[in-house]
């Protein structure tokens, strides 16, 4: 991960290879006068002919006028209402430049930054920095980018600060963390792999691991779950890590994530075009991890448990099939009407497992419904609940987080559209509102605890280039799951 430090120090004087400055729409000299000085007014005069005009994302590269910086990076951050925002995505988009250029390090100047703000362009800057480049053979020499490695930010350097920073380390690498293995392949990021990262996280934040197979699932009940499972020879995994920074006594709350490391349809199985896409259905999942990770780094003081069901998705002579009749963990019968509405299979399971923990609250993220991306777009992910205190806590913790949620209801007639003609319910309720039928399949299974899910369909991965992250996997839910948890135990 991206080496972030502090520094105090004059940026016309930073000897480095690349100076970022983010500047917001039509900037005034006075933030960057030194600046401007020692580049004889090069500045000056470039904002006075208007080449560059701060608006959102424009970048202007400017070689070899100041003496300290070999380059200048201006970058727009627009009309500023979240300077928080406006901050994290300008320090993305530097060290995405960055990285294009193969700097190797480079320094990051906006004036003076708090600590909350310090905390934001780390965790940009980390974002920025962020690759995927395990599986591809190294370029020829000729061709060869420094990977960039440091950046440092320009602001003071105090006790605040400082933690600023922490955090943004923290959240930057359980961000990191989860857009690595939802980039990662089905056949490389198992649920056996899932279970490893899971058993490393532990390990390295002192948390207590529990893993289950197929076996001890059967033994718990988990039928719905294991109906799932059963088209794989993979073994499906249960994974719950208990994070304890509260008293003993207090209740958790529990991150839930949909850990399908691939989702063909099974026996309802998908159209050949963008199938592969399915390796990200487990991002949810990921999230958990991810979050975890930030959670005992930031040391926040509540109990935190993750609980993951990861499986792969497969139509074989094993599989479930359509009309199958399955007997959930809570006790409700479910006829299983398409194949490939399997993730609610997995977390009705789940979100009935969690009562084990005497939850204070359960929170679950899913790459649920295609609907909900028709519903929503990318812009948004689905939040829906059974407390309207509750979601309201999750939908500013989202705004915070930069992941943005809109809600959608819970309403009783909806659930006309889940029952079933032969067993307690069934697992799809059609095209018509989608993404809230399979929402209200989950409440099914929730009781004695206020519970809120995420439908990340449209939000967990990109299958574009959306300027400041490339195409792939955003890192959503953990900045919405570390504000939440956050949010409780401030
Ligand atoms: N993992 C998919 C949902 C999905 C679709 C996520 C597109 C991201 C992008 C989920 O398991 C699924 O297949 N849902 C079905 C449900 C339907 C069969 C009731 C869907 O959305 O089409
Ligand atoms: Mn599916
Ligand atoms: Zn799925």
């Amino acid at each position: 991960m991206l080496n972030v430090q502090l520094n105090a120090g004059n940026p016309a004087e930073t000897g480095t290879p690349l100076l970022a400055i983010a500047l917001v729409e039509n900037p005034s000299l006075a933030g960057i006068a030194a600046l401007d000085t020692a580049s004889s007014g090069a500045l000056a005069r470039t904002l006075e002919m208007k080449d560059f005009r701060g608006t959102r994302d424009e970048t202007l590269h400017l070689t070899g006028v100041v003496k300290g910086p070999r380059r200048l990076l201006l970058i727009g951050m627009g009309a500023v209402t979240d300077r928080r925002a406006s901050l994290k995505r300008a320090a993305t988009l530097a060290a995405r430049t960055a990285q294009r250029l193969g700097v190797g390090e480079l320094v990051f100047y906006s004036g003076q930054i708090n600590a909350e703000e310090t905390e934001s362009v780390t965790a940009g800057l980390i974002a920025g920095a962020w690759e995927y480049a395990e599986l591809k053979s190294p370029p020829p020499e000729a061709e060869k980018r420094k990977p960039l490695e440091r950046a440092v930010i320009l602001t003071s350097n105090t006790d605040d600060t400082r933690r600023g920073l922490a955090n943004g380390q923290a959240i930057g690498g359980g961000q990191s963390i989860a857009r690595r293995l939802a980039m990662m392949p089905g056949n490389l990021c198992t649920p056996d792999y899932l279970a490893g990262v899971a058993g490393e996280i532990a390990e390295r934040n002192g948390l207590e691991l529990t893993i289950l197979g197929r076996a001890e699932m059967q033994a718990e009940g988990m039928a719905s779950f294991l109906a799932v499972a059963q088209g794989t020879p993979q073994e499906p995994r249960l994974i719950v890590l208990k994070y304890k920074g509260g008293g003993a006594d207090e209740k958790p709350v529990i991150l839930v994530g949909k850990g399908l490391c691939f989702d063909s349809g099974g026996i309802s199985i998908k159209p050949a075009q963008g199938m592969e896409m399915m390796k990200f259905d487990m991002c949810g999942a990921a999230g958990v991890l991810g979050a975890m990770d930030a959670i005992a780094l930031l040391k926040l003081k509540g109990n935190v448990v993750g609980i993951v069901g990861a499986t792969t998705n497969m139509p074989s002579g094993t599989a479930m099939n359509p009309g199958d009749v399955v007997k959930s963990h809570f006790g409700k019968s479910i006829e299983v009407i398409n194949t490939d509405a399997e993730g609610r299979l997995v977390l009705a399971d789940l979100l009935s497992y969690a009562r084990k923990f005497q939850p204070a609250v359960v929170v679950d993220a899913a790459t649920l419904t295609g609907a909900c991306v028709i519903a929503l777009g990318h812009c948004a992910t689905g939040v829906f609940g059974t407390d309207e205190e509750l979601v309201n806590e999750i939908l500013s913790a989202a705004k915070k987080a930069g992941e943005p949620g809109w809600p959608l209801p819970l309403w009783d007639d909806y659930k006309e559209l889940i029952k079933s003609d032969v067993a307690d319910v069934k697992n799809s309720g059609g095209r018509p509102g989608g993404a809230i039928t399979a929402a209200m399949f989950l409440k099914e299974f929730v009781e004695g605890y206020p519970w809120a899910h995420l439908d990340i369909a449209g939000t967990a991965y990109s299958e574009t280039d959306l300027v400041v992250l490339p195409k792939g996997p955003t890192g959503v839910p953990v900045g919405t799951f570390v504000e939440f948890v956050r949010g409780r135990f401030r």
